[in-house]
């Protein structure tokens, strides 16, 4: 479907897609990681482009990049587009980047100057960073960016205050991020699920967000011989791991069939020291990622895997060291007034939409802590995100960013 008729410049926000991409590790194509010179990098391309569009730049203490054009009415309050810039290890080109950008063209493709601000955002750290904690802007502006958090260290030991102080926020001024004049916010991400390309859908409008727990957990036995330690006498950490790991797949798997809404979880991080193939591993270090509609199931959930990680720890005889959330948000439902419009503006423009929720956190779901917030999906290949192959079509980048287009104007007309 290539549309000539929609109101935004679909090859100038492809190219910029294309161009921001190409500021990535070449060595592990698409990584621009939070804090890295890379993502400084990234950053400073994007500051440029605001700038290009007549947008008025700043680092907000919460480390997020904002770039705001005045409404005609002063007193008017702000309509806040965009998303991240950052990306996981190994990532895409579209997860995070496609929302940031699709809000610089919705910016410039805006017929007049609007009666609201406008603010188009890179959320600062969406992706899980090196310091443990995601969302690190959209906390910030969420006033949810704990004390606690920003003593985790990074690499070189590097506490989390002395990062965000070093990409341009401020520590010390973070209720300063704060915000009371947001009258929508709204976020344009890839699905990074497979529903809407199988039904043939132009646009997802968001029904909730799920909510993110993520377990930090440690397993301590007894590195020794693989060859000579007989099996009786064996602390072998990485056992225990295994089976927590193939303990909470069984359990999810129950849980996503019962009926009680979106339910997935994985061990994305499985670590073994001393990682050597004959040595029974002494240490094991796991990072479980649950994602549940149902903050009740989820919390539940947590309690079984605290007792099923201290039985096994008992069974493989070691010690479980470490049992730390590091993140447990609750399941944010999307403005309902907000998706009307957006379902409208889909309709004005001749697009397909549905209701679809969001099995991916997003910075849309703290935002949603304080301001009426709403997201928008396009397709994206097979579904694939968080990988190289991650891909959306120019012209579904452009449909949904006409969409957001039409609803910044309804919201201008309407509030
Ligand atoms: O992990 C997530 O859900 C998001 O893509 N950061
Ligand atoms: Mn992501
Ligand atoms: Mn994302």
């Amino acid at each position: 479907m290539t549309r000539s008729d929609l109101p935004v410049d679909g090859k100038r926000l492809w190219d910029d897609v294309m161009a921001l991409g190409a500021i990535t590790d070449p060595q592990r194509p698409y990584t621009r990681r939070s804090f890295s010179p890379l993502f400084m990098e990234g950053r400073a391309w994007l500051a440029r482009r605001f700038t290009e569009a007549g947008l008025k730049v700043r680092i907000d203490p919460g480390g997020n990049l904002i770039g705001r054009m005045e409404g005609r009415d002063a007193k008017s309050s702000t309509i806040m587009l965009g998303s991240h810039s950052d990306t996981v290890p190994s990532g895409g080109r579209f997860d995070g980047i496609a929302g940031v950008l699709a809000a610089l063209e919705v910016a410039r493709s805006l017929p007049a100057p609007p009666r609201h601000a406008i603010e188009v955002i890179d959320f600062l750290a969406e992706e899980p960073s090196e310091y443990g904690v995601s969302c690190i802007g959209s906390r910030a502006m969420a006033g949810q960016l704990e004390p606690e958090m920003l003593t985790r260290t990074g690499p070189g030991n590097e506490p989390l205050s002395t990062a965000l102080d070093r990409i341009g926020g401020a520590t010390a001024k973070l209720a300063q991020a704060r915000r009371s004049d947001i009258a929508a916010f709204l976020e344009l991400h890839i699905e990074q699920g497979v529903v809407l390309e199988q039904k043939h859908v132009d646009v997802g409008v968001v029904t909730s967000i799920v909510g993110v727990t993520r377990i930090d957990i440690v397993f301590q036995g007894a590195a020794d011989h693989a060859g000579t330690t007989p099996m009786g006498l064996r602390r072998d950490a990485g056992l225990a791991a295994a089976r927590l790991v193939a303990y909470l797949a069984e359990r999810a798997a129950v849980l996503s069939a019962s009926g009680r809404g979106h339910f997935v979880a994985t061990a994305g991080v499985i670590e073994v020291e001393p990682n050597a193939p004959n040595v029974v591993p002494g240490r094991a270090h796991i990072v479980l990622d649950m994602r549940a509609e149902d903050h009740a199931l989820a919390q539940g959930f947590i309690a079984e895997l605290d007792r099923e990680s201290l039985a096994i720890a008992a069974a493989c005889r070691v010690e479980r060291t470490r049992f730390a959330m590091l993140m447990n948000t609750t399941p944010a439902i999307c403005d309902t007034r907000l998706r009307k419009l957006l379902t409208q503006s889909a309709e004005q423009l001749k697009l397909s939409s549905m209701p679809l929720a969001s099995g991916a956190g997003h910075d849309a779901a703290f935002v949603s802590r304080f301001a009426p917030a709403a997201m928008l999906f396009v397709p994206c290949r097979n579904g694939k995100s968080h990988t190289p192959e991650e891909w959306a079509e120019p012209e579904a980048l452009a449909a949904g960013t006409a969409v957001l287009l039409e609803t910044v104007r309804r919201i201008n007309e309407n509030t």
